[in-house]
């Protein structure tokens, strides 16, 4: 089986390690990574190679920053010449990216089959350049694998064919599994001097909050407001850059209980997650891992393709109005002990921890490999 797998942000490279892995052990499987080059700063993805013992891509595309139009087209042109070099049986994509949709559009238009990792997933939320991707990567896939029941059940809704459609489980589960023992024994806590259970933890990177300098300055305005709570606050490059044009960066630079750091690897993201008190973010794969790691999480949005987790009652999706922020979390922290004793017992709906070997079992008897 000569597959290619192409990515090319930070969460694919994540929720792709447990697949590469497993298929580059296994003497049938050929597989080629591709990278898009969609995220280029050491921090955004060379660190995850390295921290996930990954081998570097073969090639990279290099297509760098670009409004959405130039960075999906710039991924064709450039995938076309490799795919029709390398003729691969199948083309693999992960997530909900322009590397995920420009990757399985170029393929199916080479009539190379794709198969889609974390099909199904929908915010209803065209709006969300996300769910654009997901939604026509989808369509143009011919293997769907699914990480919940309910994103098989978005499939049929829309008419894919079921024997399409494989029920796999999240390969975001697998690599959390496998890499926890390795998050535990960072020195993050240490580094950033909290202690567990004494802080909060802020991610923030969607466009429809960051490059709405309202929605900024509200969420800004709400962490002001949670002094002296102390919040840990990795910021991802798409952030930092609006934060200064709204000139919101200095105002959060200066507030004592904010600690304001660079975009960090996954095992102390991992550390800082499970010893949070609170997660509060925009990720889609965050609301997961908090999950996972039983600790609760506010979901800054008005949507989420996790609705998994709000129905169960460990994730708060509460959008970006300052005092419902303020207010959300302050009731959680009340009601901290037995919101922890409720998730404890939480099911999973995310699968056993096995997605990977299921996908690639699925893949291989897809191609009869
Ligand atoms: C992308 C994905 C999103 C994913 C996120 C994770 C799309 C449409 N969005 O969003 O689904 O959740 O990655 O991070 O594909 N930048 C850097 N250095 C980098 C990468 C980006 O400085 O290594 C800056 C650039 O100025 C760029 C901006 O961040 O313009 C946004 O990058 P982009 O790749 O367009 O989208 P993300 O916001 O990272």
């Amino acid at each position: 089986m000569n597959a290619v797998l192409i990515l090319g942000t930070r969460p694919q490279i994540i929720k792709s390690a447990p697949f590469i892995s497993l298929a580059s052990k296994n003497k049938h499987v050929n597989l080629t990574v591709i990278h898009t080059g969609q995220h280029y700063d050491y921090e955004m993805t060379k660190l995850f190679f390295e921290e996930l013992q990954l081998p570097d891509p073969k090639t990279n595309l290099n297509v760098g920053s670009g409004t959405h139009a130039k960075q999906t087209a710039e991924i064709m042109i450039r995938l076309e010449e490799i795919l029709k070099k390398r003729k691969p049986d199948l083309a693999v994509v992960p997530g909900d990216t322009n590397s995920t949709l420009a990757g399985a559009l170029t393929a199916a238009k080479m009539n190379i089959p794709v198969a889609h990792i974390e099909a199904g997933a929908r915010s209803y939320d065209v709006s969300m350049p996300e769910e654009v991707n997901r939604r026509l990567t989808d369509h143009c896939s011919s293997v769907l694998l699914t990480a919940t029941e309910n994103c098989a059940d978005n499939l049929q809704k829309e008419g894919i064919a079921k024997d399409k459609i494989w029920q796999t489980g999240d390969t975001m589960y697998d690599v959390l599994m496998q890499q926890l023992p390795k998050a535990d024994k960072t020195a993050i806590m240490e580094k950033l001097s909290i202690e567990p259970k004494n802080y909060v933890l802020l991610t923030l990177h969607r466009p429809e909050n960051v490059d709405n300098g309202q929605i900024l300055e509200n969420v800004v305005r709400a962490l002001v407001r949670l002094k002296p709570l102390t919040i840990v606050f990795p910021v991802h490059p798409r952030t930092k850059k609006q934060l200064r044009k709204a000139n919101l960066y200095g105002k959060i630079r200066r507030q004592r209980h904010i600690k304001l750091i660079e975009p960090i690897g996954y095992h102390e993201m991992i550390k800082l997650m499970k010893n949070a008190k609170l997660v509060l973010t925009d990720s889609g794969g965050m609301q997961k891992e908090s999950f996972w790691l039983k600790t609760p999480c506010i979901t800054l949005r008005e949507n989420t393709e996790w609705i998994e987790t709000v129905q169960l009652g460990a994730n708060y999706l509460i959008g970006t109005a300052t005092q419902r922020i303020v207010d959300t979390t302050k009731t959680i922290l009340e009601n901290e002990r037995e919101i922890a004793k409720k998730m404890r017992t939480m099911p999973n709906p995310f699968g056993n921890g096995k997605a990977s070997e299921e996908i690639l079992r699925v893949i291989k008897a897809y191609l009869n490999a």
